[in-house]
């Protein structure tokens, strides 16, 4: 091994390189680069030979980084992926407007749900609601009369927060332990005018969750879509809410948008799912636990079944989708937890109702509900539109009222949160590597000419940039030094960097480098293509390219 220095365009530029005996010839290969400087370069090269069975300069593990929720957003403002909505005019709190790299990853978690959820199953469909409809759905699903909460005012530090009516006369500061004074009770959906002339417009509301369209439109999509029971109705879209106490960044906002679902089955056949379920080992916290003041305790989920804590398979089943929809992007479910609702705190349609809890910075928290709806929708929309909503049941020739069995419901907010403190790490200079699923990443590759100055490499490397931009969203960057460029991208979470370098003219390959652990490989530049889909897909790991 060797070092040696490339001048191009008057800058010097080290190589490590190694010369090998193949088909009879001896060859030179370049194996690292090592930098600008001889100084560096030396250090760079004597650390690889101490340690040569590195493929080329590993960098040193990263480190998991304990963040607040505050240093999250600094971060996603910094970096682009989120910022207080209008902020030259002082924002509006429970708003937020997303980024370049921020907006990337919302519509990459939303896809990654709907490809799990929609397209990769034949028993859900999904559809689009409008966001302000007829206001009689929000009457139907007793929204207007039940969705209610009461406000409430620390009489010291005047913080503002929710209770339940039933936490009413207990309730103390959640911040500071004080007595508070209740503001009554309030409605937390928007209201709007419909019909720009005043005296003929109508009353309407910016839907609360996504949910009851679903349940509006239920007989048009089993008829269009031909779907026979057991089968789910999914929808991606915006929900507003008007929260008394935004906080925690995204986690509690005005202006959300939930993943939802509602699984419909015969209620005759409750005890009946027929699809495996993953026996995923989780924390789990009872009704009965809580009641005993007890600590979560890890359990399988077909444990937790057999024992009729979970009470129905269908939500044994729910439970462990979500969770291994989480896991299949890199979430560790050592962060995750389920609990059951309390007999006081399900909803009133509910007989059974599973969170999906979070260990955010600020304590576990609800991440997703899942909940038994039972027929109570679908029954009130008969009720209030006069419509049928009973479909044929085809075993039995009779019209039946399906069951909605389980809920699955998230905000995409929550989601992005999550997947953002699990893939903050730190590496041993203090800089962010953003390890986020490749699935997930805003840019899935950054292509560096080594110099930008050098025409040849700019060439190719804009050439790869082209070909990669039909596929992926990707970057081409020729700003800084190499380390830098490593550097930027690891922060925003590119898996992977491609750098065109002299070699690279005569031998039509790049070196490709992967965000988790630094290592760099050589790839011809005709397999590149072929290559990143594998890695991008999971199908190929970087140490067998
Ligand atoms: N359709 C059922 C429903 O809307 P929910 O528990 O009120 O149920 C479901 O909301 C999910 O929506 C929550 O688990 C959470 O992930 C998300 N969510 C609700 N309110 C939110 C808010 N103000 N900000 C962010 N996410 C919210």
């Amino acid at each position: 091994m060797f070092v040696v220095k490339k001048e191009i365009k008057g800058n010097d530029y080290y190589y490590l390189r190694e010369s090998k005996r193949e088909k009879g010839k001896v060859v030179a290969k370049t194996i690292a680069y090592l930098g600008k400087s001889k100084k560096e370069a030396e250090k760079k090269a004597k650390e690889y030979k101490l340690n040569p069975k590195q493929e080329t300069m590993e960098e040193k593990p990263t480190e998991k980084k304990k963040l607040t929720i505050d240093e999250i957003a600094n971060f996603c403002k910094r970096k682009g992926f989120v910022y207080p909505s209008a902020e030259i005019y002082g924002g509006l709190a429970g708003f937020w407007d997303y980024g370049p790299i921020g907006s990337e990853l919302k519509n990459n978690i939303k896809a990654q749900w709907w490809k799990q959820h929609i397209h990769a199953r034949e028993d859900i469909v999904g559809i689009d609601g409008a966001i302000i409809t007829n206001p009689k759905v929000w009457e139907a699903s007793g929204h207007v009369e039940n969705f209610t909460d009461i406000a409430v005012v620390c009489k010291k530090c005047k913080n503002k927060f929710k209770v339940d009516e039933q936490e009413l006369a207990t309730a103390k500061c959640d911040k500071c332990g004080s007595d508070v004074e209740s503001k009554g009770k309030f409605v937390p959906m928007f209201t709007t005018q419909v019909g720009p002339i005043e005296e003929d417009s109508t009353l309407a509301y910016l839907r609360p969750e996504t949910a009851q369209l679903i349940f509006t439109n239920f007989k048009l999509v089993q008829e269009n879509a031909r779907m026979k029971l057991p089968f789910g109705i999914a929808q991606i879209g915006k929900a507003f809410r008007n929260e008394i106490a935004p906080r925690n960044f995204i986690f509690r906002v005005r202006e959300l948008e939930q993943m939802e679902i509602e699984y419909f089955i015969d209620p005759d056949k409750k005890e009946e799912c027929p699809y495996e379920i993953e026996d995923i080992e989780i924390k789990l916290l009872s009704s009965d636990m809580q009641e005993k003041n007890e600590e979560p305790v890890p359990m399988k989920i077909l444990d937790a079944l057999s024992k009729k804590i979970i009470q129905l398979p269908w939500h044994a089943y729910w439970l462990s989708s979500s969770l291994n929809w989480f896991r299949s992007l890199g979430a560790n479910m050592e962060n995750f937890r389920i609990r059951q609702h309390l007999k006081d705190e399900k909803s009133h349609y509910s007989t059974d109702t599973w969170d999906l809890e979070y260990k955010f910075p600020f304590g576990w928290k609800e991440l997703q509900g899942i909940a038994d709806r039972g027929t109570y929708d679908l029954s009130q929309h008969e009720k209030n539109s006069g419509k049928d909503l009973k479909i044929m049941n085809n075993e039995t020739g009779k019209k039946i009222l399906p069951m909605v069995v389980a809920e699955p419901s998230f905000g995409v907010e929550r989601a992005f949160l999550v997947f953002m403190n699990e893939a903050y790490t730190e590496n041993e200079k203090g800089n962010v590597v953003l390890k986020l699923n490749p699935k997930l990443a805003p840019i899935k590759a950054a292509i560096f000419p080594l110099v930008k100055k050098d025409g040849k490499l700019v060439s190719i490397a804009k050439e790869i940039h082209k070909d990669l931009r039909q596929e992926w969203n990707v970057l081409y960057d020729a700003t800084g030094s190499v380390g830098r460029r490593y550097a930027r991208n690891d922060e925003i979470g590119t898996p992977f960097c491609i750098t065109v370098d002299s070699d690279s003219i005569e031998k039509q390959d790049v070196t490709i480098r992967n965000r988790d652990n630094g290592k760099q490989k050589r790839i011809k530049i005709s397999k590149l293509k072929d290559t990143l889909r594998k890695l991008l897909s999971g199908e190929t790991k970087f140490k067998n390219i």
